[in-house]
Formats: structure tokens, C-alpha cells, sequence
């Protein structure tokens, strides 16, 4: 079964909690999910492995530390996982980025698949699959299988606000996928959105509705 790790700094949790309002407009919108993906970045990569390195400072020589796993790619999921994508790369700036693109059909719910370019080594890299909503799980399950059938091995996912289906759906679908969530909200209203959560984060971050 995969590890669900519910952010619990608090900065996170106050940024959350700002961006939930909805008077707050696009710009602060995206600075903001920018800030809080940077802080879950340094929240979720804090298992990453260490290695000893050699080094001289301008007083002696001495052995540091430095990153010694796998290479990182971070793939957003288009549209509202682009705005992830910056706050990650203040702090990984070497990672190579992939886009899926995916919308959640109004009706039925379900993903349509509409882009995909991946880094061409992204099998040997770990993935961070980023998407600020996670409600039903549709989305994020078929980012992680299209992955998969590209032959990634090692992802971690990433998003903002969860709620407990798109939770269940996902370690249902994939337990080997460690999920990082800023804030585990209450549930699905009928529409699938998630209660309480922020509304449609896409439209939020760039402006469209
Ligand atoms: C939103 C969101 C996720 C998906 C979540 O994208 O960014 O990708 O919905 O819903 P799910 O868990 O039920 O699949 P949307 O389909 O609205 O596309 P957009 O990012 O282009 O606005
Ligand atoms: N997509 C969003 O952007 N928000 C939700 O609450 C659910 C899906």
C-alpha cells in the first residue's frame, strides 16, 4: 500500500487556506500554488538519498553530502499542473520536465487524454506527477498509467487539495505511488468537485472562467 503523507507544515496550511477564498484573483492565485508546490517539494523529498562527496572549501578539505538516487523529472498534468511546475523547479532546477494533457470530461467524468511528451529518459528518472486536484482520480490515475506504460518505474505524486475518493481511487489502482496532498478535504458534491476545496483550480490559476 502506497504512503499518503498530509502536509501538516504550517505554512502550507495557511497558503491553502488563502488561496480557498474566492476573492482572491489569478495573479496571487498562481503565486501562491507556486509557493505551496515548493514547500511540498522540500516536504516530499526528504527521503531522497545522500552521498559523500569530497570537497575543498577555502579552508580545508572536507566530505559533504550531496544527491546521489535518481535523476528527477516533474510532469504536470495540463492545464492546472503547470502552475506547480516553477515552485518545484526553484528547488530542483536540474529536473527535466514532461506535459501530460488531460481534461476531465463535464458529463461522464472521465480523462481524455489529449497530449503527451515526456523527457526521453524519463524510465530511469523519478517522477514527480503534479496536479493541484485530486477528486475523483480519474485524472491522476491515467497521468500514472500512461507513465507506467512509457515505462517509468519510480513516481511519487503531488497535489494540493485531495479528496477521499480520488485517494482511495489511486491506491486502489496504483499502491506503489507515494502521494504527497497539501489538505485532505471532506468529499465530492455532485458535480465532482471537491467540498470544500477551491473550485476549478485551471479556471483559478489562469483566468478562464
Ligand atoms: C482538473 C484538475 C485535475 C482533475 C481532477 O482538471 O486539475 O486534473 O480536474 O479531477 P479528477 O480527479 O476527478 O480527474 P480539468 O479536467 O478541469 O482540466 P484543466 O486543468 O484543463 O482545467
Ligand atoms: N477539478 C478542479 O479543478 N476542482 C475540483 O474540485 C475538482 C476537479
Amino acid at each position: 500500500m502506497s504512503k499518503v503523507q498530509v502536509m501538516d507544515h504550517p505554512l502550507i496550511q495557511h497558503k491553502i487556506s488563502y488561496i480557498r477564498r474566492e476573492d482572491v484573483g489569478s495573479k496571487e492565485f498562481r503565486e501562491i500554488v507556486s509557493e505551496i508546490s515548493a514547500l511540498m517539494c522540500y516536504e516530499a523529498t526528504r527521503d531522497l538519498k545522500l552521498k559523500d562527496v569530497k570537497i575543498q572549501t577555502p579552508i580545508c578539505e572536507m566530505t559533504g553530502k550531496e544527491l546521489s538516487g535518481k535523476k528527477m523529472a516533474v510532469v504536470p498534468i495540463l492545464r492546472a499542473g503547470l502552475g506547480m511546475v516553477d515552485g518545484i523547479l526553484s528547488l530542483i532546477p536540474a529536473a527535466k520536465v514532461g506535459h501530460i494533457g488531460l481534461y476531465r470530461d463535464p458529463e461522464t467524468f472521465q480523462p481524455i487524454e489529449y497530449f503527451c511528451k515526456l523527457p526521453a529518459d524519463c524510465e530511469e528518472r523519478e517522477v514527480f506527477v503534479v496536479d493541484p486536484m485530486l477528486a475523483t482520480g480519474g485524472s491522476c490515475a491515467a497521468a500514472v498509467q500512461l507513465l507506467k506504460e512509457k515505462g517509468v518505474r519510480h513516481m511519487r505524486l503531488m497535489c494540493i487539495i485531495a479528496a477521499p475518493e480520488g485517494v482511495e481511487r489511486m491506491q486502489k489502482e496504483h499502491p506503489d505511488v507515494d502521494l504527497y496532498i497539501g489538505a485532505l478535504d471532506e468529499r465530492l458534491n455532485e458535480h465532482k468537485y471537491i467540498v470544500p476545496g477551491l473550485g476549478d483550480a485551471g479556471d483559478r490559476i489562469f483566468g478562464t472562467k
